[in-house]
């Protein structure tokens, strides 16, 4: 009883926050600075990837999917990349890793914690100004969308890469703001993660209805990060260009 109410208090505050609710990102920040070799991008991972397994279990995209993004990124070759949902920054260290040198990444986290976090962590791994992360949402009135326009070189057609891990119901709403802005183009990729657990029907039947049409979709089937007993699911979705030929905002 006491280990289910616990486990509710911790999906309760990682909805309101994008923090457990223990200090547990905080303390994996401390942990990565006095572990991992400076400027060094595979050790900041390993070592996220031990403090996950040995200290507290962290709701990162893992290791096992992890291997999943990091094929996609390489097989996109990305210059531009933008991932939704940075938490502590370790799907952006191994994205950063997979990209081409010249490659951009920004990342989008509604909390100021967990871009803070992040931040510290890719100081240390020496990313420079390769990852950025911007604190809003996509869904914030037009902020996050704006600086991303104006102050990192968003615009038609220039988005090769989104990797979607935020929140569930903002899955779908999200990815039509990013259609409506006319961001992606033929054989842009979108990555969703967490397809099973907690799952995005919505997502979910939104690209079955246009598979092969506007979309062709993969589905890579893993585990839930860091444990192998509980399924998930991977989705790998590229942009048709059928679907771009009209351009223009997408129906809601
Ligand atoms: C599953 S974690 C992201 C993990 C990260 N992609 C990785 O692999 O290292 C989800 C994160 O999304 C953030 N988040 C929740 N809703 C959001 C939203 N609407 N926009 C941006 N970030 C959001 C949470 O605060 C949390 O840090």
């Amino acid at each position: 009883m006491a280990k289910r109410l616990r486990m509710l208090m911790r999906m309760r505050n990682l909805t309101r926050t994008g923090q457990v609710g223990d200090g547990r990102e905080e303390a994996l920040a401390a942990y990565v600075l006095a572990h991992a070799a400076p400027g060094d991008v595979d050790d900041a991972i390993r070592v996220i990837d031990e403090y996950a397994y040995r200290q507290a279990t962290l709701i990162n995209v893992g290791d096992e999917k992890g291997l999943l993004l990091d094929a996609a990124v390489r097989r996109a070759e990305p210059r531009l990349l933008l991932e939704l949902g940075t938490y502590c920054g370790y799907g952006a260290l191994r994205m950063a890793r997979a990209m081409p040198p010249e490659a951009r990444l920004r990342s989008i986290e509604f909390s100021d914690a967990n871009a803070s976090v992040a931040r510290r962590i890719w100081d240390h791994a020496g990313l420079g100004d390769r990852v950025s992360v911007l604190h809003g949402t996509l869904g914030d009135g037009g902020r996050t969308i704006g600086r991303l326009v104006a102050e990192h070189g968003f615009g038609p057609g220039r988005l090769d890469f989104v990797f979607v891990d935020h929140i569930a119901p903002a899955y779908l709403p999200d990815l039509r703001r990013i259609l409506d802005q006319g961001w992606l183009h033929p054989g842009s990729i979108v990555l969703a993660d967490n397809m099973k657990v907690p799952g995005a029907p919505h997502y979910r039947a939104y690209l079955r209805e246009r598979e092969g049409t506007e979309w062709r979709t993969r589905e890579h089937h893993a585990h839930v990060e860091y444990q192998s007993w509980v399924k998930d699911l991977v989705l790998e979705s590229e942009y048709l260009p059928a679907a771009s030929g009209g351009a223009g905002p997408v129906p809601a």
